[in-house]
């Protein structure tokens, strides 16, 4: 902790003697102001939430070209293996660039202070934890004026997206970079696609369609809490089951789709209805529906209908297309990447004779692609700030889950205000105490009743 202070202090007042808004350094891909790196010029990174994705993130992060030297020097998490693992695997993968001993490895539900004080302003931090704690871990960041990447969903009810859009207005006012990990947004062909839509290829969209209809993943079925775990911590490793923590499968895994699809009619739909139900839940006694269907509104009457599925045996598809007035498009072909972008004459999409449009180029990977864009903006101290689109998208995710799980009509304002905060206190968490979720008695959790719970989710 005191060479890290001393760092600091060092940084501190190099900023201050060498007027480093002015100072650069060439390097092979161009000019690399120093303006946002440290004294080294050297980007540190700390990773908060060192799972799947969090490992992934920091690869990305690591592996931007021509943009300066980038260091990971800080990580954290509440379950001390998986942050043992997510080291052992950067440390293979990218020993150079991965400086993080045992005394910057802290694991608690305070471990993101801990490795955030690691970094100083102009750092960048990842947070990849379950979404529930977001506004929790941004909100310090914001304090302590350091960029940020943070995953998708970021949040997951109406009091914590009105959190997280002052913190998203208070990190504009401070010129932080952030990145939400909806990385659709950096791809090449369907930034093609949305300018061409928008420049009325496919003349008024009347319909977008999506789809994430694939057998169960992630932690999308969980059964009773076993022996030896506290309800906590159960919670939380299984996020994708507990509505609180995520927004349930739901938010985590339909929110791309929603996203890209909102994209190309660029504006967010204004109200939603749903249903959806459990079928086959055996022994798993988490909260999610096994399958989902919306139907979203603009306010202009056009429809994004959206179709989720987490089951065995049926049909899958991971798409989302649009229909215009006059023409048609296939956003995404199958999954993230590549998406396959095409206009088709009419509505006849698949039709070899009525194609008119497609990309023709390689898609490279939205993944690197947004980190590729953050750091160039951090380097160059570039606009790039996607905390309020990621908060609205997130919003609009959690529209369309309340209504399939209450069997409401839902808007957008409904969502915003709905004053149940499903985590009050999840900035107060210790890895010994209680859960935002109860079980019952019998340690089944409370599920949505649509039509009987109808002004909260269970
Ligand atoms: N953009 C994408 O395509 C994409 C893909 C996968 C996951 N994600 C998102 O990334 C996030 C993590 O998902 P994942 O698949 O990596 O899950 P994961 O379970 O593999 O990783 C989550 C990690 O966060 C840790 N954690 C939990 N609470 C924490 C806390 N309070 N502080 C610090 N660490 C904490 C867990 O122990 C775990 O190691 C989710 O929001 C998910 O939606 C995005």
């Amino acid at each position: 902790m005191a060479q890290r202070n001393s760092t600091e202090r060092t940084r501190r007042s190099f900023l201050k003697t060498t007027g480093v808004a002015a100072a650069a350094t060439t390097l092979a891909g161009g000019i690399v102001p120093r303006v946002h790196a440290a004294e080294s010029n050297t980007l540190r990174v700390a990773l908060v939430g060192c799972g799947g994705r969090g490992t992934g993130a920091a690869v990305n992060a690591l592996s931007v070209k021509d943009q300066g030297p980038i260091k990971l020097v800080a990580m954290a998490d509440v379950f001390p293996d998986r942050l043992k693992a997510a080291y052992a695997h950067l440390k293979q993968g990218m020993s150079a660039s991965v400086d993080v001993p045992p005394e910057r490895q802290y694991v608690g539900f305070d471990a993101y202070k801990q490795a955030m004080d690691c970094l100083g302003p102009g750092d960048v931090v990842i947070f990849a934890s379950p979404p529930a704690f977001r506004w929790v871990h941004f909100g310090y960041a914001v304090e302590k004026g350091l960029n940020v990447f943070m995953e998708k969903p970021v949040t997951v009810d109406g009091p914590t997206t009105k959190r997280m859009l002052d913190l998203a207005d208070e990190s504009l006012r401070k010129n932080l970079k952030v990145g939400v990990g909806l990385m659709c947004r950096h791809c090449v062909a369907r930034g093609e696609l949305a300018k061409r839509i928008q420049g009325g290829e496919i003349s008024d969209i009347i319909a977008l369609r999506a789809y994430r209809m694939t057998p169960p993943v992630g932690f999308f079925a969980s059964k009773k809490k076993p022996d030896g775990i506290s309800e906590l911590m159960y919670q939380v490793q299984r996020f994708h089951g507990f509505i609180w923590a995520s927004g349930g499968a739901y938010s985590d895994f339909l929110i791309h789709n929603i996203d890209e699809s909102c994209w190309m009619k660029n504006e967010w739909p204004v109200e939603a209805q749903a249903s959806g139900g459990r079928h086959f839940r055996g022994d798993y006694v988490d909260q999610n529906f096994d399958n989902y269907s919306v139907e979203y509104t603009f306010a202009d009457g056009s429809k994004l209908f959206l179709y989720g599925r987490n089951m065995v045996g049926c049909k899958q598809e991971f798409a989302s297309y649009a229909q215009g007035s006059k023409n048609s498009a296939v956003i995404s072909t199958a999954a993230h990447y590549p998406a396959k972008s095409r206009i088709y004459r009419g509505q006849r999409i698949g039709s070899k004779d009525d194609l008119l449009w497609r990309y023709e180029r390689n898609e490279p990977n939205p993944y690197q692609l947004e980190w590729d864009n953050l750091i160039e903006a951090i380097r160059r101290d570039k606009p790039f700030n996607e905390a309020r689109r990621g908060a609205e998208a997130s919003l609009v995710t959690s529209m369309g889950r309340m209504a399939a799980h209450t069997g409401q009509v839902v808007t957008y304002d409904r969502m915003l205000h709905c004053d149940h905060e499903m985590a009050p206190d999840v900035d107060k968490l210790v890895i010994d105490g209680p859960a935002p979720l109860e079980p019952n008695d019998d340690g089944t959790y409370p599920i949505p009743l649509p039509g009987i719970t109808t002004k909260r989710e269970w």
